[in-house]
């Protein structure tokens, strides 16, 4: 270790003089996309990223992150906005400090490998609207699945910032696979791709103070791009190996502004401006400068937000990461797919099944998309398998992973399961060995056919190609062409405000929960009635079905809304009530890396009336991504009828009987609840 980097004090009057450090700790802020990303499901909008952009700029931050990672799908999908549009917004307000994105290699920012054309013209539209730096990762680290983007990056004039996801299969650093020789030998494999920097990604907070200090030493002896290392709190170690890293000499570390610090997301930047201050490595941050920054997140931005928090737990360590290193975003997933389908007491099942599952399918790392791979194939075994068959339902996915579509994985894929996963697959039943984009096929053009009059840019057709049908979705709703559903809009803080006087007003025990109640159809014989009971009207519908009257309906009106004739006495003025607020977004299911769960469907759609066949029910929720056969058409049993998406996985549904399609109950796009009929055959 070079002299260089050792951390000195200096014996200082602080309140005086701060001299410049010989060698500052750079810091990569992100607030603004992991930061939110990690706390509140990735729900932050531009509009609140506004009001701290130009403060944020004066910082002295090596880079911030604005971009990538989940915020793409997000914003599109739930937010109603254009992440291009982000990108070029934060630009005008942040004019020094770099950008940088998380990017997914070939991955790009969905879930699946892309083919070279899309992935050489996401990036250039990326650069072109304003990033700086690509941090790129390939879920597998196989470097392969960075050819293309980097070319790219290069071409563009860009920084690449090469990852290294950081895994374990022991408690601490070593084992068979993830050892100290194979982080250090990746290392050598970026810097000779021309990495720029190179990142250690220890995107679940599995890395142990002692474990970073020791990998950071030995990647400082080998290779010369500076070391940068992206840490999450999750276990609560990343604070000590944030200090035993910069003791190694790591070059950058990256935090969060301290609202949007700790828990599943990363240490605050103050402590540790606070820990460096005169030392060689002083980051030179201004802390009055970072306070003020804090008290516009916690006045105008988080009250928006707070209710997306998790707060099911006092503890903002999660010991589950520190007993089954496992990403916490992936165990908060897995737990609310099992409780969506009433299998919550299987957890356990799901903890021992799921090193095993991982295992069989080459002991690959843990992050997006990979992280859902297993996780979900692990979820199907515990629901679906029994004593004489394993891998009864396997994901489209992990078939793709079986070929090799997502690259090559630490240790061989076990060939049974290999095998039985490439059964009919359609690309062919023997796995490829070379880089995994050379098997696909050209995508953009026939992504600009498809949004030919709807598309009006290059970056609209990006958006379609990564993401068909909520992307179309999207370009629907930013062009007019269908209305944006109220879930997708922005929040005010009055309407935050009504809310937390409702809250206030349930908590004084003055709200009376509402039950509701299906009652008989209404007929002719109805007869209404007003009805006063102290300040409060009702309207009160009264029919006699059979002799003795029953009351139909009840419905309350506001005080001082004006019925229909009969008028009614006026009624008595009644207390302010607050305004009814919109109702509270749902609370989102991912607040990690993982993407957030389809929401939830509004009502379960009945099987279309009068159709006579064997029903074919959703096995879990979803989302339709399509139907491969139509109505009318002849489907023998076992053949795929329906490829239904969740968590992101693609399921293909095969036929329960044989014979023709009677009904299709959904359409591509549609979410359905677990036991939907999505289709009947007969
Ligand atoms: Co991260």
């Amino acid at each position: 270790m070079s002299d260089h980097n050792q951390v000195k004090l200096t014996t200082m009057d602080y309140s005086k003089d701060r001299p410049t450090a010989e060698n500052p700790v750079k810091i990569q802020d992100l607030s603004l996309r992991d930061g939110h990303q990690s706390l509140f499901a990735t729900r932050g909008r531009t509009e609140d990223m506004i009001p701290v952009a130009e403060r944020m700029d004066e910082v002295g931050f090596w880079a911030v992150e604005t971009w990538g990672g989940a915020t793409f799908d997000t914003m599109h999908r739930f937010l109603n906005e254009d992440p291009w549009e982000r990108l070029r917004t934060l630009k005008r307000y942040m004019t020094k400090t770099p950008f940088s994105m998380l990017l997914r290699a070939q991955n790009l920012v969905g879930y699946r490998n892309y083919a070279d054309d899309l992935a050489e013209a996401f990036v250039e539209r990326t650069s072109e609207n304003g990033l700086d730096i690509f941090r790129t990762f390939d879920a597998l680290n196989d470097y392969r699945n960075f050819e293309t983007v980097v070319r790219v990056i290069k071409k563009c004039g860009k920084h690449f910032q090469g990852c290294i996801c950081y895994t374990m299969t022991e408690p601490r650093l070593g084992g068979d696979v993830y050892n100290i020789d194979y982080y250090v030998n990746k290392a050598k494999d970026l810097e000779a791709m021309g990495a720029d920097s190179i990142c250690l990604k220890d995107m679940a907070g599995l890395i142990a103070p002692y474990d970073a200090y020791e990998i950071i030493k030995a990647l400082k002896a080998t290779v010369k791009p500076p070391i940068h290392l992206h840490s999450h709190f999750t276990s609560g170690m990343s604070p000590m190996s944030h200090l035993k890293a910069i003791e190694a000499g790591v070059d950058i570390i990256d935090t969060c502004m301290s609202p949007y610090a700790y828990r599943t997301s990363h240490a605050a930047l103050e402590p540790l401006v606070m820990t460096l201050l005169g030392t060689n490595r002083d980051t030179g941050f201004d802390i009055k400068q970072l306070a003020e920054i804090n008290e516009i997140f916690e006045k105008k931005v988080m009250p928006k937000y707070k209710h997306l928090l998790d707060d099911s737990k006092v503890s903002i360590v999660d010991i589950n990461v520190l007993l089954h290193q496992t990403p916490g975003g992936m165990l908060s997933n897995l737990v609310n797919q099992l409780r969506e389908m009433d299998a919550l007491h299987k957890i356990d099942e799901v903890y021992k099944e799921l090193p095993r599952v991982r295992k069989e399918l080459g002991q690959i790392p843990l992050v997006t998309p990979t992280s859902q791979i297993v996780g979900i194939q692990t979820v199907n075994n515990v629901l679906f398998d029994d004593d004489k068959e394993r891998y009864k339902m396997i994901t489209g996915q992990v078939k793709d992973l079986c070929y090799g579509l997502y690259g090559k994985t630490a240790i061989p894929i076990d060939p049974d399961i290999q095998k039985k996963a490439l059964a009919g697959y359609p690309r062919g039943e023997e796995p490829i060995t070379c880089r995994p984009a050379e098997v696909l096929e050209p995508e953009l053009e026939q992504a600009k056919i498809d949004t030919e009059g709807l598309a009006e840019d290059i970056d609209d057709v990006v958006t379609y190609a990564i993401y068909p049908v909520t992307g179309k979705r999207f370009l629907k709703w930013k062009y007019g062409k269908e209305d944006p559903p109220v879930e997708v809009k922005p929040r005010t803080l009055e309407e935050i405000k009504d809310e937390e006087e409702l809250v206030k007003l349930a908590k004084l025990g003055k709200l009376v929960r509402k039950v509701e109640k299906k009652g008989p159809p209404k007929t002719d014989a109805l007869r209404t009635f007003d009805v006063f009971v102290d300040d409060e009207y009702f309207e009160v519908g009264v029919e006699e079905p059979g002799g003795s009257p029953i009351i139909s309906y009840v419905q309350q009106l506001p005080a001082g809304v004006p019925v229909s004739a009969p008028a009614p006495a006026a009624p008595v003025a009644a207390p302010a009530a607050p305004k009814p607020a919109a109702p509270a977004a749902p609370k989102p299911s991912a607040p990690a890396e993982p993407a957030p769960a389809p929401p939830k469907p509004e009502a379960p759609a009945p099987a279309a009336a009068g159709v006579e066949g064997t029903p074919l029910k959703a096995p879990m929720p979803g989302m339709i991504v399509k139907y491969v056969k139509q109505v009318g058409d002849a489907v023998s049993k076992g053949e795929t009828v329906v490829i239904l998406e969740a968590m992101k996985m693609e399921n293909a549904l095969s036929s329960p009987a044989g014979g023709a399609v009677k009904a299709i109950n959904f359409s591509s796009g549609d979410s359905v609840a677990k036991e939907d009929v999505l289709c009947v055959i007969g």
